[in-house]
């Protein structure tokens, strides 16, 4: 089923100032519900506008926007049914201990203190943060990785059937990256997922869609292999590539027909196993 269809969007910041900004631009996309969807793009491609704008939290200036396939009459239900990451998600926890923390939402909710204890802990096992460990520990004393985790857990407490992640892994080391990317890949098979990411890097294994934004535009979409067959395109747009599709479009000064569609470094030796020697480098007879 699709989830959002957005036609000829267009959003401006501060419209009708001297210090207007259009975000997004006649974008064109739809969005498919139980999937896993990627929004990559460079920065000020308008990645994080068009999630506050599927979030609820900003309405499209023209365009049509539909949730469910019909135009939101009530914003409430929307922002019921989706849940947000923002991109420095630490900056979301606002309480001194963990388990204040992730209950803040489901208390607002008119539900039992029972309930939401139940999922508060069902929410920080998920994030892989145990309940009886973490819940008194104080927030400032936690990781970058483990307080991104907590805001994960504080969204996930409202129950949402769609989550959206601001850039997820930005900031992190590479071992806070992995463990983050992995947390998504579990989440996957619950939840509908959106992200946005400057990298094809920390998609191309997890979406089954990718959309290609640049300027507040749609340019492309399409399965990870359809977008990394389009390397050189991506790489000209100042996206990061995933390893082996980097090196596949190196080395096409040397193998000017190398398919770039590599998941990996196995494919990539696959791939390259199978390329036909350039005539300029074979021998004389
Ligand atoms: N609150 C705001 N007020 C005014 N202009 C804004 C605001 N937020 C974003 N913009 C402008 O809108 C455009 C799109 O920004 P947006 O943050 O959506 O892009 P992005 O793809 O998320 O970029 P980044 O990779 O930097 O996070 C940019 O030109 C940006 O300067
Ligand atoms: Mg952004």
């Amino acid at each position: 089923m699709t989830l959002f269809t957005l036609h000829n969007v267009s959003y401006t910041y501060l419209e009708g100032t001297p210090f207007a900004t259009e975000a997004l631009h006649r974008l064109s996309l739809s969005i498919e519900s139980g999937q896993t969807t990627a929004l990559v793009g460079p920065t000020k491609a308008g990645k994080s506008t068009l999630l506050d704008l599927l979030a609820g939290l900003i309405q499209p200036g023209e365009g049509t926007f539909l949730f469910e396939g019909s135009p939101v009459t009530d914003i409430e239900r929307l922002r019921a049914k989706v849940g947000i990451v923002f991109q420095s998600p630490e900056a979301q926890i606002f309480e001194e201990t963990v388990g204040k923390d992730v209950s803040f939402g489901p208390l607002q909710k008119n539900i039992s203190v029972a309930e939401s204890r139940r999922l508060v802990q069902e929410s920080l096992e998920a994030v892989g943060l145990p309940y009886e460990d973490f819940r008194t520990r104080y927030t400032y004393a936690l990781s970058g990785g483990q307080k991104r985790r907590v805001a994960i857990a504080g969204v996930l407490a409202m129950q949402p059937d769609v989550l959206l992640f601001d850039e997820p892994t930005a900031g992190l080391d590479p071992r806070g990256r992995r463990e983050l990317l992995e947390l998504i890949a579990t989440l996957k098979h619950r939840m509908t997922i959106i992200y946005a990411s400057s990298s094809l890097a920390d998609v191309a294994e997890l979406a089954d869609t990718i959309h290609i934004l640049d300027q507040g535009q749609c340019l492309f979409s399409g399965s990870p292999r359809d977008i990394l067959a389009r390397a050189e395109e991506i790489a000209a747009l100042d996206i990061a590539l995933p390893e082996a599709a980097q090196i596949a479009l190196d080395m096409r000064s040397v193998f000017p027909d190398l398919r770039t569609d590599v998941a990996n470094l196995a494919e990539l030796e696959d791939v390259l196993l199978s390329a036909s020697i350039p005539d300029r480098m074979e021998t004389q007879p």
